[in-house]
Parts: structure tokens; sequence; C-alpha cells
């Protein structure tokens, strides 16, 4: 198998939608570099020395932008939005205002309609190695969402191996906002297979459960004596394929949002940690948000082939996405998601490196 390289940056130039896209590199002085493209203001590839302390690979990903393009549509390490994850039927209400985003997930809309922030080509600020700003300015009435957004996405590589993004924005309207970063991890290095190997700690004592559309339904259930505990390290495949329910809903795994302890995140601690036992790789998850999506990858199907050439499949990449609650415009004891004009929308979430030895 080949080994990890960077894409070229002349693959990812491209014009879409009448702009130009670019790749851009961040790197700091312990060997992380990060490739970001502005088509979606994405991560394409995340490079960790493993314990031996040769680069690999951690996030799914294509080698040029056309795959972009034509691949399956999983979100490959965008930046999700305007309303990350799913709102029921595709409606909600504002002041007694009904708006509506066509569905494309069933009867849901998920991660901000067809053409969500995703498939925006930003404009972009770079600090040469160490950061990059993403702008985006969604119209009012953009896939159904009310007022003007500005968004800025940011993302910084510290010399600790922690990949900051910030989320800023502000709207002209009363609206809904929900951002989050869809990267695909895979610790063992992308393609190598599934991710079942890799132990993970979530500091979640309740979960969402979902319908059979995926929709938060009533109220939040503990973890305990679930398969979704994972208050205590334990393997992603431990449990994955019990008769359960919940991950039948999920799709034969998991695709559902933790409740995040409030103790952890007052005292800014990782809410979640992964680990891969073949290359020691460890990934924190810091965050100011409320929830986690935690997604095992179940729509993937071996269709896509990625860096290396080699198929995405099943369970090959999980996802730690952070956000407020699915369909909270909908569900009055969420969190809000509500952004008035005059209002500053901040959230900040850090993907920390390190090596289990
Ligand atoms: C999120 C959703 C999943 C799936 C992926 C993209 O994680 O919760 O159900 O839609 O995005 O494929």
């Amino acid at each position: 198998m080949n080994h990890y390289k960077l894409p070229e940056q002349r693959d990812f130039e491209h014009r879409i939608a009448g702009k130009n896209t670019h790749l851009i590199t961040l790197e700091n002085s312990r060997g992380v570099v990060v490739a970001l493209s502005d088509f979606g203001a994405r991560i394409v590839s995340l490079l960790v020395p493993d314990k031996y302390g040769t680069p690999t690979d951690v996030v799914l990903g294509f080698s040029h932008i056309q795959d972009y393009l034509t691949a399956d549509e999983q979100y490959h390490g965008v930046t999700v939005g305007r309303f990350a994850n799913r709102i029921a039927n595709g409606r909600f209400t504002i002041d007694g205002e009904t708006f509506y985003i066509e569905p494309n997930n069933g009867p849901n809309a998920l991660h901000g309609g067809a053409a969500g922030f995703h498939k925006r080509v930003w404009d972009r600020r770079v600090v040469y190695k160490e950061k990059a700003d993403f702008y985006y300015v969604a119209a009012d009435g953009e896939e159904g969402f009310p007022g003007k957004l500005s968004v800025m996405v940011k993302y910084r590589l510290t010399d600790n191996n922690e990949l900051v993004i910030t989320y800023r924005a502000q709207t002209d309207k009363p609206t809904v906002i929900n951002l989050t970063n869809h990267a695909y991890f895979n610790l063992n290095g992308e393609g190598n297979g599934d991710v079942l190997n890799h132990r993970l700690q979530i500091q979640a004592t309740n979960y969402l459960p979902v319908d059979e559309f995926q929709i938060p339904a009533g109220v939040p259930a503990p973890v305990e004596d679930t398969p979704f505990d994972f208050r205590t390290p334990k393997l992603i495949g431990q449990d994955i394929r019990y008769a359960d329910d919940q991950l039948a809903k999920g799709n034969g795994g998991y695709d559902h949002n933790y409740i995040l302890d409030t103790e952890v995140l007052a005292k800014k601690l990782p809410v979640a940690t992964a680990v891969s036992p073949t290359t020691g790789i460890s990934l924190d998850v810091l965050t100011t948000e409320p929830g986690l999506q935690f997604y095992t990858g179940n729509f993937l199907s071996g269709k896509d082939v990625g860096k290396r050439g080699q198929p995405y499949g099943k369970h090959g990449a999980f996802c730690l996405e952070t956000q407020h609650f699915p369909d909270s415009p909908n569900q009055p004891d969420f969190p809000t998601t509500l952004l008035m004009p005059g209002e500053v929308f901040q959230s900040e979430t850090i993907y920390r490196f390190s090596i289990v030895k």
C-alpha cells in the first residue's frame, strides 16, 4: 500500500460556481500537517506521527477536488451548516412564521440542506503554516433559512498538536444555527479497515434515543446498561453488533447525540478520547458545545475509494461531531439554537493528538 502523503495543491485548484478553490496546508514543529480546502471549509488530510514517528493520515478523504464532487455525499471533513444534523420534516417556526428546508434525508432536512455550507466555496485568509480563516455569507432564504448569516470558521494548529476550530456568526434576522465539523477519523490510518479496535471514552451519562427517522424521540435516556455507555473506555466494536433497537435505528451502528456531562464541559476537559492500539495515536475532543454526535460511518458503503486507493467501507471511520442537539428548533426543552440580530454566535472545538505507548 502507498505511503501517506499530502495531496498536491494543483489537484485542488479548480473553479466551482465561479470561484477558485485551493488547498491550504498548516504545519507545526512536531510533524503534524493539516490540509484544508476552501470548498466546504473542509479538512482534507491530517498527518500525525504514529508511535514510531511515521506520518499517518488519520482522516478519510480524496486526493483530487473532482473526487469530492463525484463521491457519495458523506460530508467528508466539511464544515456543516447552517444547521448540522436533522430538522424533522424540514420545518420549524420562529415567532409564528414557519420555514421550510427541502428534505434531503427521508422526511428530514439534514446538514443544512442539499446545498448547505459544505457545498460552498469559502473566502480565505491564511497565516503561513499556522492558521486559516474561512468566511462565508449565506443569503437570506438560502436553503430556506431566514436571515443573511455571516460565518467565520478558523482553523489553527498549535505546537501542542491541537487543531483548534473556532466558529463565529452573525445574522440580520432571527435564525437557527448549528455548526460542526464532519471529519471521519481512522486513527489506524485512513483506508486501513474499520475502527472497531479503537478504544473510546465519551463523557456522557445520557444520550438521545431516536425514532425511525433518527429524530430524538422523547426524553434523554441514561447510557447505563446499554451499548451506548462509553463512560469507561471500551472498544468501539465491543457492543456495536448487539441486538439493540437504537443501534438498528442508527443503521447498524452508532449515530446518536450524546448529552455531554456539564461538569466535564465546565472544567474544559476532553469530552471524548479515542485511541488506536496499532498506531498509538490518541485523539482528545474538547468543546464548548453541549452535544456530541457519535457516528460510526454506518452509511460508508465501500463505493468511494480514498487517498491511497482503499475503499471506504462500513465502520471505516468514526465522527465525533460537536454540536447542539438534533432538531433543536422543534424541541423546546433543548438548549436553544436561535440566533438573533445583534448577537454573536461563538463556538470552539479542539481535536488534540498525542501518543499512547
Ligand atoms: C451525520 C448523520 C448521519 C449521516 C452522516 C453523513 O453523522 O448523523 O446519519 O447522515 O452525517 O452521512
